[in-house]
């Protein structure tokens, strides 16, 4: 097949009429995935996979009564497999997008792009790129689609499932389970598993471009203990470097990191420094001496380094496609992470480039590849510059720190991207519509295998109202990712800045966060193990309820915690989800925080309101317990040391408890419990939740069995 993949070609010109391709091969990956390819594919020849951790080869021949098969077919220019769906199937995925979680009718385009304030396409093209798609029948079983491609992709769901890419044909895989949980888990098996984060990532953090010079970072960390709001994490944005040179700083503003990250230390805190990848073409500067003396950068058409512009102008960038690169790069963070930095931040690496009318790199740039990654045009690597990079990030970071989990947040990445990074949704703004989409971007990234994510909460460019900033706080307290954080030139979004009302708004919103947060490691803990997102939509409550399918207002944390934002309209909910308080808040009737509801059956367990994940938070563990229909309930806490990797040979406690109604009284045991780590002695306290009320409350000792007799109305 003779297609004109040349970069640069005039699509309005081109022939984009479709011929039917002859299908290829087509095995089993493993039991319940197949992978299809065109005629023109071969099998022992596909071009290097970048979303799935093993490269396919051939299988088992296709199950009898196998359902979902794509249809392929090519124009002058592309390449496309389309893939039917049954009636009433409901489509979610297609990684960082906006409008609704259900995706049916929406149309979006795989190309990493800095598109400020979601302007550029009307938001239908950002910054990450997931060529997948997750499809739930109305029976509530489900398949996914990978159509494995790192080219320019559009992704069409008006009627069907298509993809249309401008590269070269690409093979298709289907995941076919029992449901749409099981069909993520099998998505993390082939795709990675995101790695367990350190507990101090689950805390909140507090950003701003930038906070400068160093005496405004250390006001801002010591307002909020001051002010006792809960915060782990302080952000360092690009002005602390000097004159944007990545892995310098600036001797005015930030002439003592080491100084800066021990005093934020020593008030519980940890610190995220940013990292770009343009590196400034200087001639006096170490980082481009010796990027050009191993000759790292991205060549242009003629062979030359690519030199394009970026914060801190003329710019040459890494080719991370070359593993000397990426070595290269992992180097640079040994000094780095050596003034005790704790986590980094990888931005503007689609790559943005400025001052060109497609904001990155020409097409025809060429990277020089390596082991298995062919050389290949920039239209070819672009989708996969992001995620090769915070690749090499965290490798940079771990052989600095090996005794820690390393902490890396991406603006671009790729299907698969979550085993090395956890991203933010990008430029977002501070409106409404912006505030609302954040729930079901951060729902689709979760169902497109990215579990660790956010939005900037309370939004990065244009000015916050008090109004829109507490309405935020008050759900956005509940996401996986939980940071504030606000462009240059609008106005301050510290929880303070906003007066009295809204600073104990934010308060109550992040100490409902920190009480649930042994809950939320829980959870994160699972997510790691089995692929099934942080951030759950309503619907997996119960998959057959097709009542439940389009809700994006409100959303579960794991799968026992339901949040209802206050601004939420005619939220479609499941049924006997009882309503609670966690810090004494009466969320039913307060005009700002989000409703938390618990399943019925869950046990979910809390810690102490603390300021920072540094403090023990479990003396006493609470145990909140919503019975089911039948008098019972299950629920889990995981715990380990927070960091380092001492779990992965047993030094954690994951403990199943169980909760009984018997004769108006309710007893509590743990069930089971795996792991190396002794129990701690500590006081238990149990409550047994009715709707918005207390049924009845126990103290106890943690792995003793304890007894709540329910109050005598309630019976
Ligand atoms: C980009 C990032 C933003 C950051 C800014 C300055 O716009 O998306 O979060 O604050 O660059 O580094």
């Amino acid at each position: 097949m003779a297609i004109a993949l040349l970069s640069g070609i005039n699509y309005a010109q081109a022939n984009d009429t479709f011929v039917q391709q002859e299908s290829g091969y087509k095995g089993m990956l493993d039991s319940d995935v197949a992978m299809f390819l065109p005629n023109d594919l071969s099998v022992n020849h596909l071009p290097r996979s970048f979303s799935l951790l093993e490269q396919p080869t051939t299988g088992a021949q296709i199950s009898s009564g196998w359902r979902v098969v794509p249809a392929f077919s090519f124009s002058e220019t592309k390449t496309r497999a389309t893939i039917a769906i049954p009636e009433g199937t409901s489509l979610y995925g297609s990684g960082e997008v906006t409008g609704s979680l259900l995706r049916n009718g929406t149309h979006v385009t795989l190309w990493n792009s800095d598109n400020y304030t979601y302007k550029d396409d009307s938001g239908k093209r950002l910054y990450e790129s997931h060529p997948w798609i997750l499809a739930v029948r109305p029976d509530g079983s489900a398949f996914g689609v990978i159509a494995d491609t790192t080219w320019r992709t559009d992704i069409d769901l008006d009627g069907n499932i298509q993809f249309t890419s401008e590269g070269p044909s690409f093979p298709v895989i289907i995941i076919e389970k029992k449901s749409p949980q099981e069909v993520l888990g099998k998505l993390a098996d082939l795709t990675g598993h995101m790695p367990l984060p350190p507990r101090w990532a689950l805390g909140y953090q507090q950003s701003r471009w930038s906070y400068y010079p160093d005496s405004q970072v250390k006001t801002i960390a010591d307002e909020f203990r001051k002010r006792e709001i809960p915060c782990d994490v302080i952000w360092m944005d690009i002005d602390y470097m000097d004159g944007f040179r990545v892995f310098t700083f600036d001797p005015k503003g930030f002439p003592d990191p080491k100084g800066l990250n021990d005093y934020l230390h020593n008030k519980g805190y940890h610190t995220v420094w940013m990292i770009d990848p343009g590196v400034k073409a200087d001639e006096n500067y170490s980082v481009f001496q010796s990027g050009s003396t191993e000759d790292v950068w991205v060549e242009d058409a003629f062979g030359m380094p690519y030199h394009g512009s970026v914060w801190p102008g003329d710019c040459v960038f890494p080719d991370f496609t070359r593993p000397e690169t990426r070595k290269w790069w992992s180097a640079l963070y040994e000094d780095f992470m050596g003034t005790g930095i704790d986590g980094v931040w990888n931005d503007m690496n689609e790559p943005a480039v400025f001052n060109v009318p497609a904001k990155t790199m020409p097409p025809h740039n060429w990277f020089r590849g390596g082991d298995a990654i062919a050389p290949g045009s920039h239209a070819r690597y672009h989708n996969v510059y992001g995620m090769l990079m915070v690749q090499a990030t965290r490798e940079g970071i771990l052989a600095a720190n090996p005794d820690k989990r390393p902490f890396v947040l991406t603006r671009a990445n790729f299907l698969g991207g979550q085993r090395y990074a956890a991203v933010w949704t990008g430029d977002n703004a501070a409106t409404w519509e912006h505030m609302k989409w954040s729930v079901p971007m951060t729902l689709n990234l979760g169902l497109s295998g990215q579990a660790f994510n956010g939005p900037d909460m309370g939004g990065f460019s244009k000015d916050a109202t008090e109004d829109l900033w507490g309405n935020w706080v008050s759900f956005g307290a509940f996401f996986p990712f939980a940071r504030g954080h606000a462009d240059k030139g609008f106005n301050q979004k510290e929880p303070w800045v906003f007066g009295s009302e809204i600073e104990s708004v934010a308060r109550t919103a992040l100490e409902r966060r920190y009480r649930l947060l042994p809950y939320l490691y829980t959870v994160f803990r699972e997510s790691s193990e089995t692929g099934i997102p942080i951030m759950q939509p309503v619907f997996f409550a119960d998959v057959t309820d097709l009542r439940l399918r389009a809700e994006d207002q409100a959303f579960l944390v794991g799968s026992d915690v339901m949040i209802i934002p206050k601004w939420a309209q005619n939220p479609q909910i499941p049924a006997g989800w009882p309503a609670v308080s966690l810090v004494g808040e009466d969320a039913l009737n307060d005009k700002w925080q989000a409703e938390i509801r618990l399943r019925p059956g869950a046990i979910v367990p809390l810690g102490k309101v603390v300021q920072s994940t540094n403090e023990e938070s479990l003396e006493p563990l609470t145990l909140l317990i919503s019975l089911d229909k039948t008098g019972d309930a299950t629920g889990k806490l995981y715990e380990d040391s927070g960091d380092g990797y001492g779990y992965q040979e047993g030094d954690y406690l994951l403990t199943e408890y169980n909760a009984t109604l018997n004769n108006n009284k309710v007893t509590v045991t743990v069930q089971s419990q795996s792991g190396e780590r002794a129990r701690p002695n500590r006081s238990i306290k149990v409550i047994v939740v009715g709707n918005g009320c207390t049924l009845g409350e126990a103290e106890g000792v943690d792995g003793k069995s304890i007894t709540v007799p329910l109050h005598p109305a309630e019976k």
